[in-house]
């Protein structure tokens, strides 16, 4: 895998692997992507097989602006037209009836598509100078934690020959991927929680959308109890747990908690969501990698603008 800059040239050199069918890793503003012409089904399918993903589950994809929507959508209701005024280019994916053109190996076989035009610079130019929509998932082995920066992409990956390339566009900001949004039935819904919260929705949307459970919507793979996974055990705790120590653990913790000691790490996050949400996977790469059995993970608070890191933080404990 090389690794290219975000130079006019690199990104013309990474247009062009995506032309010939290979896949590029990009950076996004959410997480890093895996990369094909979403308009090519054999490069699609490499995405498959270089994650070991499922051939069921649907990819997301990414288009350069909003008026590209109506080449992969099929209907576009106007919670739809709302929600991408006012979130994109942004972190958030939208589920719409899928275009006949679209092709069955994008969508899992569903009749849906997802679409986001991600609001990073870089992912927007390569977007741009493409021409074409990208499916991407996030660029991590399936049921593992996703990427935030191109060293991680190339841990992911290292062994593999199926990515021709990572483009280095630094650390995402957003730091979890997007909130998706389901707008095909009857009432909108959220399918996975995600930086964009429930409120900012509701106040786009003029209601409070629904919140899908386990079992309801289509087929997700973020939304499999068991994702986003360290190697090593999860488990969520509260900081009373922290008072018995533990060396055969590392702990990942809220900054007003205090280390007392006796564990094999020790390390804390930012008390405010996004902050906290920007460094979450890489914390969890850092602590699979120091040799504890378990990490404990301090339970976040229970309000709204947590949804999205909770989300994430059960689903890697099971
Ligand atoms: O932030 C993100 O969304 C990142 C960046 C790279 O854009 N992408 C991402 O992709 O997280 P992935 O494949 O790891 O997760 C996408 C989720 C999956 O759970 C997938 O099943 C769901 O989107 N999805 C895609 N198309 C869908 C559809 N038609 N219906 C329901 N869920 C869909
Ligand atoms: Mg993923």
């Amino acid at each position: 895998m090389i690794r290219l800059s975000a130079s006019d040239e690199d990104l013309a050199h990474a247009a062009e692997l995506l032309e010939r069918g290979e896949l590029v890793a990009l950076p996004t503003e959410t997480v890093y992507g895996l990369a094909a012409d979403a308009t090519n089904p054999q490069a699609v399918r490499r995405i498959f097989a270089a994650k070991g993903r499922p051939a069921d589950h649907p990819l997301i994809v990414h288009l350069p602006d909003i008026a590209s929507l109506s080449d992969w959508a099929g209907d576009i209701p106007d919670d739809a037209r709302r929600l991408a005024a006012a979130f994109w280019p942004g972190p958030l994916t939208l589920i719409l009836k899928k275009k006949v053109s679209v092709d069955d190996i994008v969508t899992g076989g569903q009749g849906t598509v997802g679409l986001r035009v991600p609001g990073h610079p870089v992912a927007l130019k390569l977007l741009q100078r493409f021409g074409k929509g990208i499916a991407a998932p996030s660029a991590n082995r399936f049921g593992h934690i996703s990427p935030t920066t191109a060293d991680h992409v190339i841990n992911e990956f290292e062994d593999a020959d199926t990515v021709a390339a990572v483009i280095d566009g630094g650390p995402c900001e957003v730091g979890v991927e997007s909130t998706i949004v389901d707008c095909t039935g009857p009432v909108t819904r959220i399918l996975r929680p995600g930086m964009i919260g429930v409120e900012r929705l509701a106040m786009v949307l003029g209601t409070r959308p629904e919140i899908a459970t386990e079992q309801e919507g289509p087929r997700a793979s973020g939304r499999l109890a068991s994702h986003y996974a360290p190697n090593t055990r999860l488990e969520l705790v509260d900081p009373e747990s922290f008072n018995r120590p533990d060396p055969q653990a590392a702990v990942l913790a809220l900054a007003s908690t205090r280390d007392p000691g006796g564990f094999k790490a020790w390390k804390t996050l930012p008390g405010d969501p996004v902050a906290y949400a920007r460094e979450l996977y890489a914390a969890l790469r850092e602590l699979d990698e120091c040799g504890a059995e378990r990490i404990l993970v301090q339970r976040p608070p229970a309000t709204t603008l947590w949804a999205a890191v909770r989300d994430r933080l059960e689903r890697a404990s099971k």
